[in-house]
């Protein structure tokens, strides 16, 4: 008998904790609608206290996905649990998880609290959060530095007041796979009415053993894991989705016959949606969709793979939803094979969306030979992300030699009216963000720029991204083009949008921390 694991993404809680991966609404949205097609029990939308900003997204994520469990993480507090009641109030299946430390030194130094206080505030916000739904999940922060009699003491109270997910987080990603999986059998055996919960691993990855330790506490009875796509997360980051599930697939039987719920297919489309979004390319060498996850670079390879794939691949690009980079789409082709093609790629874009994409996709294959399904993807998540904005480049031009000073031309709406200026600058990339900071007025500073071929070919598109600052907030813009230098300006003009849509919410969208 196959034993179900329930895949619990915090992409858009834990992952948007980790350094430059903020996303706003319109792209925390987009991202739910993928996790949900990506097949995710639980989709963790965000933590409602820390800013409105979260709250808005746990609440419209939960109004939007209905098919996946919609999480809101609180601490213990009271204030904490009634928000995050109040943002899933619309969810078809809403869950509340609670935490607090358990650890000794978190309750010395963090808590100042004691071990009896931490256990009286279990049972109340576990008690409190079952008043908004009978789904609750507790959370012992710290859970494998603390002491096991105590942690099974506080699960225990958990579970009489009435939580049905108790969760094991390795939160300094500290642990080992035997040490981890000998602590959930403890648990599993110490914890009273453990038979009536799920227990959940949360594994942190700053000994790179999160996908380890979560895989080893499966085998030894867990049956929920959390983890984030591409291993987004505080510091090292969270367990790889991608991974924990391509090794339950590739492996069967391993841990226990263990199966989850994921379309494997969206797994490709899922990494680069969220590098779109973020900015955040993943490593060349990352584990299944890395750019080199299935290169086979060396000739004995080669010519193995070439014989049968089965001598050196362990699993199929296809598997994951990667195309074998095949020639899509051309010149002539029509908004009819348009739509079939990214209808056979997932991806779902209608109305204005869906002609604006056409409409790019025309443009980039009169520039560009071949098409791939890469560059279709990469202009549909850019639809897919784009927010109703303030700015919009409208028209870009470049003066630039070995004998002259660059000069950068840009014409741009604002408000719906037309602005054009001109500035020089030690490149052209300087020269047009001159241009565009000049017209926009912005005071934000950059902070970096990354280009990144999306397909191979010297015709490949160029996607660039931005990180600037403001006033301690960093934003990242993205763009997309055959033109280094128009994907330049556009990412330059997202992120500065991006910084407008936190501006025009001061006040009520502080940065967060737990
Ligand atoms: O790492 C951690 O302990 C967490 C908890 C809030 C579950 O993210
Ligand atoms: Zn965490």
């Amino acid at each position: 008998m196959s034993e179900k694991i329930l895949i619990f993404d915090t992409t858009l809680r834990d992952g948007e904790q980790s350094p430059g991966c903020s996303m706003n609404l319109n792209e925390k949205l987009a991202f739910g609608r993928q996790l949900e097609k990506l097949g995710v029990d639980v989709i963790e939308a965000g933590f409602p206290i820390a800013s409105e900003g979260d709250f808005e997204s746990v609440k419209r994520v939960a109004e939007e996905v209905r098919g996946p469990i919609v999480c809101g993480l609180a601490r213990t507090g009271e204030a904490d649990v009634s928000r995050a009641g109040e943002a899933l109030e619309n969810a078809a299946h809403p869950r509340i998880h609670t935490f607090i430390a358990t650890s000794d030194i978190h309750l010395e130094y963090k808590l100042r609290m004691s071990r009896a206080q931490v256990i009286d505030e279990v049972g109340r916000a576990v008690t409190q959060a079952r008043g908004y739904t009978d789904d609750v999940e507790f959370s012992a922060e710290d859970a494998t530095r603390s002491d096991r009699e105590f942690l099974a003491q506080v699960f225990s109270v958990a579970v009489e007041a009435g939580a049905t997910t108790l969760n094991v987080p390795d939160t300094v990603g500290y642990t080992t796979p035997g040490e981890y999986a000998d602590l959930i059998a403890y648990l599993n055996d110490r914890v009273r009415g453990s038979d009536q919960a799920c227990f959940s691993v949360h594994c942190h990855n700053d000994l790179g053993l999160a996908v380890a330790n979560s895989l080893a506490a499966v085998g030894a009875g867990a049956r929920q894991v959390e983890c984030t796509v591409n291993g987004i997360g505080e510091r090292a980051g969270n367990a790889s989705l991608e991974e924990l599930v391509m090794a339950l697939q590739t492996r069967p039987g391993i841990y226990g016959d263990a199966q989850t719920s994921i379309r494997t297919g969206e797994i490709y489309p899922s990494s680069r949606l969220l590098s779109s979004i973020t900015g955040v390319q993943v490593q060349p060498n990352k584990a299944v969709v890395g750019d080199n996850a299935f290169a086979h670079e060396a000739g004995i390879h080669q010519d193995g793979v070439l014989k049968a794939a089965i001598t050196y691949e362990i699993m199929t690009p296809e598997s994951i939803g990667r195309s074998s980079n095949e020639l899509v789409l051309g010149k002539h082709s029509g908004r009819h094979a348009f739509r079939d093609r990214i209808e056979e790629l997932g991806i779902d874009l209608d109305g204005e969306d869906f002609q604006r994409a056409f409409t790019r996709f025309k443009a980039l294959a009169d520039a560009k030979k071949v098409i791939y399904n890469e560059d279709i993807e990469a202009i549909a998540n850019d639809m897919m992300i784009s927010t109703q904005e303030r700015f919009e480049l409208l028209d870009l031009m470049i003066a630039s030699g070995t004998e002259r000073s660059p000069e950068a031309t840009v014409v741009v709406s604002i408000d719906g009216s037309k602005r054009q200026t001109v500035a020089s600058g030690v490149g052209p990339v300087d020269a047009i963000f001159k241009a565009i900071a000049e017209v926009t007025l912005t005071k934000s500073e950059l902070i970096r720029y990354q280009v990144h071929a999306v397909t191979a070919g010297l015709d490949a598109q160029g996607e660039v991204t931005v990180t600037i600052e403001e006033d301690g907030r960093r934003v990242i813009g993205n763009g997309v083009h055959e033109d280094v230098m128009v994907a330049s300006g556009r990412a330059y003009v997202q992120a500065i949008n991006k910084l407008e849509w936190h501006k025009s919410r001061h006040g009520l969208d502080e940065p967060k921390g737990i």
